[in-house]
């Protein structure tokens, strides 16, 4: 019997329980979430409801249970160091150490970490930690630039010329906001191309790629409106974006598999965990937009019902670092996953209403985020409810399935439609090439 210990509440931790409770092993499922996800409660053997950023609450109720080791899911915990204090008590954790961690909690030290150890992948870039010279990039860039607040801030740090920002005046005006804050700021060259996820398992020495994946930030249809955590993503039954070509990928599984030696190189630590870059393939070929250091959400809901090897055993592999001798292996099948968000995501949330969900059709997952389960029903409490996963041969099937299950709640919710349509998936295709030329 396995001992596990899950931190965090949202749909990726329900998918990372699932995978977990499909291991051919035995395993007790423990949850420290800040509410109570009704999914992850009946997969869960106890469930404390707390938060998992705080380390006492999170190291006694580790040293209660003795977990053989801990999966924390969300960035937060782990950049507030929860690996670092578990490992203090014994327990390992499929997550990095606060100080390799920065890779997604400082944007700056990933950028001079390319730039010290020579790895390609870097746009043009300068980190500042004072004005100085802060108008000169500007300059420099023109009207193509992105400026970046340093440490995690859920999404909202990163402004985007022509997006966010308008013109040179905004951009330094939002630097400044970030250095009066007392954070550092990165000021980067504006990539142009077709965006994928690929993420890794990682052991300190090796890596293991998922398949590549799409992600949709933008709330509205067409790629308009604000940002969000992610609305929707999908993956194609060959791993490979209908996009992409092998060497974009293998550039990508190439740029991570340095990071990580360089990590270790200028740490003296080991990166243990899912490394999951953002890549965009360019004109000059792929180059990273950033890391994370954890599953992405919604990435975890196309990759991880895919895998067909033993999670725990993999888990346990990341942490003892024999990555290179467990098999790890997804079935070649195409999944779109569409998520359910309340009426107003992500800036004006509806909260507190009910929901209705339709008999889920076969051939689709749903993986519940940001819902309340009272005695009368489902509740929306204000972020990404429900994630539907289609899973099929093709993608159009794939798509049709998540299509329809979405389309089966009743509520002041919203979701994208365009996800994983032949249309938006052919537009995808003609930017590539017109990108590459
Ligand atoms: P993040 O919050 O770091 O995930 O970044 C949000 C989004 O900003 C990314 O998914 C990209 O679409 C965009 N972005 C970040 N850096 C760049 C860049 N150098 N060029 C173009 N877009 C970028
Ligand atoms: N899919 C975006 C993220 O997990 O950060």
């Amino acid at each position: 019997m396995k001992k596990i210990l899950l931190l965090g509440n949202g749909a990726r931790e329900h998918v990372v329980a699932e995978t977990l409770k499909r291991s051919p092993q035995e395993t007790e499922i423990y949850v420290v979430g800040g509410a109570l996800n009704p999914a992850l409660r009946d997969l869960a053997t106890d469930y404390l409801v707390e938060d998992p950023c705080d380390l006492e609450v999170v190291r006694e109720y580790a040293e209660k249970i003795r977990p053989d080791f801990a999966i924390p899911g969300p960035e937060a915990p782990i950049a507030a160091g929860v690996v670092d204090m578990l490992l203090e008590i014994g327990v390992h954790s499929c997550a990095p150490l606060q100080t390799v961690a920065r890779l997604e909690s400082s944007k700056s030290f990933t950028r001079d970490l390319l730039a010290k150890y020579d790895i390609p992948g870097n746009p043009m870039f300068k980190i500042f930690y004072s004005e100085d010279g802060l108008e000169e990039i500007f300059d420099e860039l023109g009207d193509d630039f992105v400026v970046k607040a340093d440490g995690l801030k859920g999404g909202k740090g990163v402004k985007v010329s022509g997006d966010h920002l308008n013109g040179r005046e905004e951009g330094l005006a939002y630097a400044r906001e970030c250095l009066a804050d007392g954070d550092r700021v990165v000021v980067e060259e504006k990539l142009v191309g077709e965006e994928f996820s690929l993420m890794s398992f990682a052991d300190g020495s090796h890596t293991v790629e998922m398949p590549s994946i799409q992600d949709h930030k933008r709330a509205y249809e067409g790629d308009t409106g604000p940002n969000t955590g992610g609305m929707g993503t999908y993956s194609d039954a060959d791993h490979l974006l209908p996009f992409l070509v092998e060497k974009d990928v293998e550039d990508a599984r190439e740029i991570t598999s340095r990071v990580l030696v360089a990590l270790k190189e200028e740490t003296g630590v080991e990166f243990k965990g899912i490394m999951y870059g953002g890549f965009i393939v360019t004109s000059r070929g792929v180059k990273l937009i950033e890391y994370n250091a954890r599953f992405g959400d919604p990435e975890a809901m196309n990759a991880l019902p895919l895998l067909t090897s033993d999670f725990v055993a993999i888990c346990e592999a990341q942490i003892s670092g024999k990555l290179d001798e467990v098999e790890v292996e997804f079935e070649k099948k195409a999944t779109v996953c569409k998520y359910v968000v309340p009426e107003g995501y992500p800036d004006n949330p509806c909260k507190g209403d009910k929901i209705e969900v339709g008999e889920v059709p076969e051939g689709v997952k749903a993986y519940y985020a940001s819902v309340d389960e009272r005695e009368d029903g489902l509740y929306l409490s204000g972020s990404r409810a429900i994630a539907f996963v289609g899973i099929a041969d093709t993608l159009e099937e794939a798509e049709k399935l998540a299509q329809s299950a979405v389309g089966s709640v009743s509520g002041p919710v919203f979701y994208r439609e365009d996800i994983g349509t032949a249309e938006l998936i052919q537009k995808r295709i003609d930017h590539m090439k017109e990108v590459r030329g």
